[in-house]
């Protein structure tokens, strides 16, 4: 770890829920890793965290005595609920169990967990951690969104092999991305505070009758996970989204828009006073001429579908660019630098952020990404692989250098 990162976190006292699965044990490691980088770590167990991992682990690592119950008599008065509320810089829960989760939610405070997080202001990080099929229960996916809404920040678990042994979604994120959060959330720069900026995501649906469409497989991630860091950094944001499984992210004008001709209209309604507009969106390059009223009859014979060109957002801003900064992105499958240098000069942007799709780790769905950041004075910087959030700050970075 780069010395500065370690540095960064000495003045902070973060608390480090721990509840009852088998990740547990990783929560160790993250311990160790936040006392390692200088902050205070105060460790609250649940009664089941402490089935899977002694309290004596933590204190070890973090030096501290853990919290353990709402009732336990205290030596220091200073390890009450209310005062570690108060002095909290940051709370993460780590694994977060559904039951946790549908507590918080609720809004239930029966352990010193739980009545911890209703009495503090910090933000609060939920790292979920459970079987892959109770993750995708419409339960704890509808708490999560609800936890979302309130301005809680989840990181999601990975998917892979799960302790029970089933495959899915529901591992906890690595210990790297979530120090990663930590950090990105305690060191928010403020840097684009009074700055307006907007932001497209995700893919269009081109309808071609009423239960057919053309689209592309655009998950959204890049372009929320830009608007996310914009607003950690102070910037008034706006998302126009096209179609995307993805919750709005808390404290962002969200605009969900289904065809490239409604994204383009949001788009020049919202951009005139944008100081930036980044154009994430995977926008359909053709749509059916006609959208057909009813659904079209299948039939032995031949069927030509007749295409007209979309309007290019992006470049249509281009045109009448005035002092807002324009940055697009592009994704090819080969002679990406050339290709993208093309639209860099013809669309007439500032940066463009270069995707190739057929590298693993890299494209459309999934949650890291391989980048190279063109700018129109000729500058390059190719990024290592990382998550799309780290991706999103290293582009403001860029971003802001032009401000
Ligand atoms: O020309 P190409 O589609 O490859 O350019 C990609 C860039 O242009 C992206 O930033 C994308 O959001 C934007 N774009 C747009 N409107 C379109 C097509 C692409 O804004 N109709």
């Amino acid at each position: 770890m780069e010395k500065t990162n370690q540095q960064s976190l000495s003045d902070k006292i973060i608390v480090l829920g721990v509840s009852g699965g088998i990740a547990a044990y990783k929560a160790c490691d993250l311990a160790s890793k936040l006392r390692q980088s200088g902050a205070e770590v105060i460790t609250v167990m649940t009664s089941a965290a402490q089935q899977f991992v002694a309290p004596l682990t933590f204190q070890s690592l973090t030096h501290r005595p853990v919290i353990t119950s709402l009732f336990t008599p205290i030596e220091e008065w200073e390890i009450e609920h209310i005062s570690v509320a108060q002095k909290a810089s940051l709370a993460v829960i780590a694994p977060a169990t559904a039951n946790v989760i549908a507590k918080i939610a609720l809004g239930i405070a029966d352990d010193f967990l739980t009545t911890f997080v209703l009495a503090t202001r910090a933000p609060i990080i939920i790292c979920p951690a459970m079987n892959c099929d109770m993750y995708a229960n419409k339960v704890v996916q509808g708490n999560l969104q609800c936890l979302r809404g309130r301005g809680f920040h989840i990181v999601e678990p990975e998917e892979g092999m799960l302790a029970c042994g089933d495959v899915g979604k529901g591992r906890l994120a690595n210990v790297e991305t979530i120090f990663g959060r930590i950090r990105s959330l305690l060191c928010a720069r403020r840097d684009f505070e009074g700055v307006k900026v907007l932001v497209t995501a995700g893919p269009t649906h081109e309808h071609i009758d009423p239960v057919r469409y053309i689209t592309n497989p655009s998950s959204g991630k890049m372009g929320y996970a830009l608007a996310e860091a914009a607003r950690e950094r102070g910037a008034h944001t706006i998302l126009v989204s096209g179609p995307t499984s993805l919750p709005s992210p808390a404290g962002v004008e969200t605009i969900r828009v289904d065809t490239a001709a409604d994204m383009a209209k949001a788009v020049f309604d919202k951009a005139s006073d944008c100081k930036v507009v980044i154009g994430a969106a995977a926008v359909s390059d053709y749509a059916p001429e006609l959208a057909a009223d009813q659904k079209i009859k299948k039939k032995p014979s031949d069927f030509t579908l007749k295409l007209k060109p979309t309007l290019d957002i992006i470049g249509e801003l281009g045109k009448h660019k005035g002092r807002r900064l324009l940055i697009g992105f592009s994704v090819e499958t080969r002679d990406l630098i050339e290709n993208s240098l093309r639209k860099l000069k013809s669309k007439n942007l500032d940066m463009i952020v270069c995707n190739d799709v057929t590298q693993p780790g890299a494209g459309f769905a999934t949650d890291t990404n391989i980048v190279t950041i063109l700018d129109k004075k000729g500058g390059s910087e190719q990024l290592p692989q990382m998550s799309k959030l780290q991706t999103a700050h290293r582009i403001l970075d860029r971003i802001h250098e032009l401000l």
